[in-house]
């Protein structure tokens, strides 16, 4: 689908209710959660999922996160279990993606599962998020909001130099506060850490009272992450800890840098402040993005799997 025009709506009763009724009606709307920006659309359409693909320019139909406004909506999407409850009442609303079993006559289009038995199911903590899945009242397959293997979005800026006619409309509701896409925790057999992300290994670990397993590679329900993802226009050097001539310098607590990730050395801030300062090194002069170490603990892991990402060769 063509959109001279993308809507910007604002956070409001009127922009809320025009972003539910297209979403409803199966156009694509992006729209903020407390991690990053979704492009969000019916995951009941197949035709409509399809369009996300093709306003993505994905190359491949990877199966996509299903937002729902509560864990009860989820349990009609996917198959419950002590584990899900657990977890769900730990961390949801929150930045928490389970995989569970499908529910068999479900309604969901097989191109959000990319045909699995299994299916991604989040309830975002952001408020707004949530509001906006009540009023739609359809379940919504959300990838982040960037054209395919960009870096992903964190505020409505940066969705709309993305996405601009692509899509119906953007929902504005500011920057996103955790800033990192949601950790994904499969559940269709022992608990498994699928992708690093908002919420820590260690807490997750913490409640379930036992350690997660780690994906076999090459298997197929893995997040079929592309190795360069999240990639900005320039090269990106790691592990910085001197800087070399030329180089826009990505900090980590007290260096001197063009931009810090945190002076304070924070993860959570670091999480919050990495797309954004990415985005904007990335429009500045020079070839290469150099970035401190990031200690690999906590938020440290979903940040350090994001900056190699960025950093891989591309294809
Ligand atoms: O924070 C987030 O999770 C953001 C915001 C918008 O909510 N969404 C997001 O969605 O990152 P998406 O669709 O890009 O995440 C897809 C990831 C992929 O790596 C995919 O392989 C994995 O979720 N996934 C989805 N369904 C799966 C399934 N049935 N089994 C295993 N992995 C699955
Ligand atoms: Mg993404």
């Amino acid at each position: 689908m063509e959109h001279r025009q993308t809507e910007h709506l604002a956070a409001t009763e009127a922009g809320l209710d025009r972003a539910a009724a297209l979403l409803r009606e199966g156009a694509l709307v992006a729209f903020p959660t407390e991690t990053v920006y979704g492009l969000g659309g019916n995951a009941c359409l197949g035709e409509t999922v399809a369009g996300i693909y093709a306003a993505k320019g994905r190359p491949s139909f990877n199966p996509l996160i299903v937002h729902v406004p509560d864990a009860h909506t989820a349990q009609t999407f996917g198959t419950w279990s002590d584990t899900a409850e657990q977890l769900a009442a730990a961390f949801w609303p929150g930045a928490l993606t389970l995989v569970l079993p499908v529910q068999p006559g479900c309604g969901l289009s097989e191109l959000v599962t990319a045909g699995l038995p299994s299916v991604a199911l989040r309830v975002p903590a952001s408020a707004l998020a949530r509001d906006l899945l009540t009023r739609s009242s359809v379940p919504v397959a959300a990838p982040s909001a960037n054209p395919s293997g960009q870096i992903s979005p964190t505020t409505e800026d940066h969705v709309r130099k993305g996405l601009q006619g692509r899509i119906a409309a953007i929902l504005d509701g500011g920057a996103c506060t955790v800033g990192l896409e949601s950790t994904i925790v499969g559940l269709t057999g022992a608990p498994t850490l699928l992708r690093a992300g908002g919420v820590s290994r260690e807490a997750i670990e913490t409640v379930l009272g036992r350690p997660l397993a780690t994906p076999v590679t090459g298997d197929i329900t893995a997040p079929g992450q592309l190795t360069s993802h999240y990639a900005p226009g320039k090269a990106v050097r790691l592990n910085a800890d001197t800087w070399e001539d030329g180089e826009l310098r990505l900090g980590f607590g007290k260096v001197d840098c063009d931009l810090n990730l945190s002076a304070q050395a924070d993860l959570t801030e670091a999480a919050a402040t990495l797309f954004g300062h990415l985005h904007q090194l990335d429009a500045m002069p020079g070839a290469r993005i150099a970035v401190s170490p990031i200690p690999q603990h906590g938020l440290g892991a979903a940040i350090n799997d994001r900056l190699t990402r960025a950093a891989a060769p591309r294809s």
